[in-house]
């Protein structure tokens, strides 16, 4: 039942799986049992956490549990992410072995810099100021990656990576680094495609890995459209007797990108993880490549005031 196939291998030489389950804004209780579930029912190998998603310890219980009964820590990819308030070098090292504790394991396959933007420790996840600007701490980039550099050196992660990076702040971090980052993880789906971003990091030998492949939480997004309602991604789901969101899954791998849809839904997790037994035609993605609206669901200007993506 479990797959071992659908792996992306990262510069390290490590095997990542193509398919993972996302944890963003799922509550303990019920992130607890879409893990369980993945892991144990459906086959996935690979779970997508942060500690600011405030939900790590929650599937650390799973980990203690799953991993004593039905499943190898070596046979699932873990990753996690270092929050904006933990980039200085002091705090690095403590912020990981904190999400190790809550996630109840040992070492990470992945650890990545969530954003490349620090904020003062100890004033709450976003702190703003009177204007509603997020207050920046004086970090830079450079501190932050050095210190999770350490981390691989001391085994506490397997890999390191970042989250968000634009190109000229890849471009810039390459200047310095000892570590290639394995990973780059961006907003990727049919209205945010970045097929110009995807080939950049891939030609350095940085993975892609998409998050909020399936256009994210409906009820977050305000006035923003549906992916999952788009008429052309009905009718190929149709086409091929698949849903939309295994369309926009199966188009994901297909770029060669990694995919971490979220879901606390049993019936979805099933669905999500049945992306390898189609494929998408020629003309498929032809289509789907004209729906590219370059729409961010996920757009910290909205809570930073930071035009982050401009
Ligand atoms: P649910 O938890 O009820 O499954 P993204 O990964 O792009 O951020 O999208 C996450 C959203 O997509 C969640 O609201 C999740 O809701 C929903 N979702 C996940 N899988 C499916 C699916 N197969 N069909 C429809 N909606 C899905």
């Amino acid at each position: 039942m479990f797959s071992t196939t659908n792996f992306l291998k990262l510069n390290t030489g490590a095997q990542m799986p193509l398919l993972g389950l996302g944890t963003w804004n799922a509550p303990k209780d019920r992130i607890r049992a879409a893990v369980e579930i993945a892991l144990m029912e459906h086959g996935y190998s690979h779970i997508d956490c942060a500690h600011v998603y405030e939900n790590e310890s929650g599937v650390g219980e799973v980990f203690a549990k799953v991993f004593d009964g039905g499943r190898r820590r070596e046979d699932v990819f873990i990753t996690s992410k270092l929050w904006n308030y933990d980039h200085a070098k002091s705090d690095v090292r403590v912020a990981c072995e904190k999400s190790l504790h809550d996630l109840q394991v040992d070492y990470l396959d992945l650890y990545l810099m969530h954003f490349g933007v620090a904020s003062p420790h100890g004033q709450g996840i976003e702190p703003d100021d009177k204007d509603g600007v997020l207050i920046p701490a004086k970090v830079s980039v450079r501190e932050t990656w050095e210190a999770m550099e350490e981390l691989v050196r001391d085994g506490l992660v397997k890999a390191i990576g970042i989250s968000n990076f634009t190109a000229p702040m890849l471009v810039d971090l390459l200047t310095y680094t000892q570590i290639t980052p394995a990973v780059n993880q961006i907003e990727l789906h049919p209205y945010c495609q970045q097929p110009r971003m995807i080939e950049f990091c891939q030609q350095l030998g940085i993975a892609v890995t998409a998050y909020s492949p399936l256009g994210s939480q409906v009820e977050m997004n305000g006035s923003k459209p549906a992916l999952l309602d788009d008429p052309t991604i009905q009718r190929i789901a149709q086409a091929h007797g698949k849903s939309p969101a295994q369309i926009c899954l199966r188009w994901g791998v297909e770029r060669g990108t990694v995919v971490i849809p979220k879901s606390t839904s049993p019936e979805h997790i099933a669905q999500n993880a049945d992306i390898f037994s189609f494929e998408l035609s020629e003309g498929d993605m032809t289509e789907l490549a004209k729906l590219d609206r370059h729409l961010r669901y996920v757009d910290p200007y909205e809570w930073w005031k930071v035009p982050y993506f401009d």
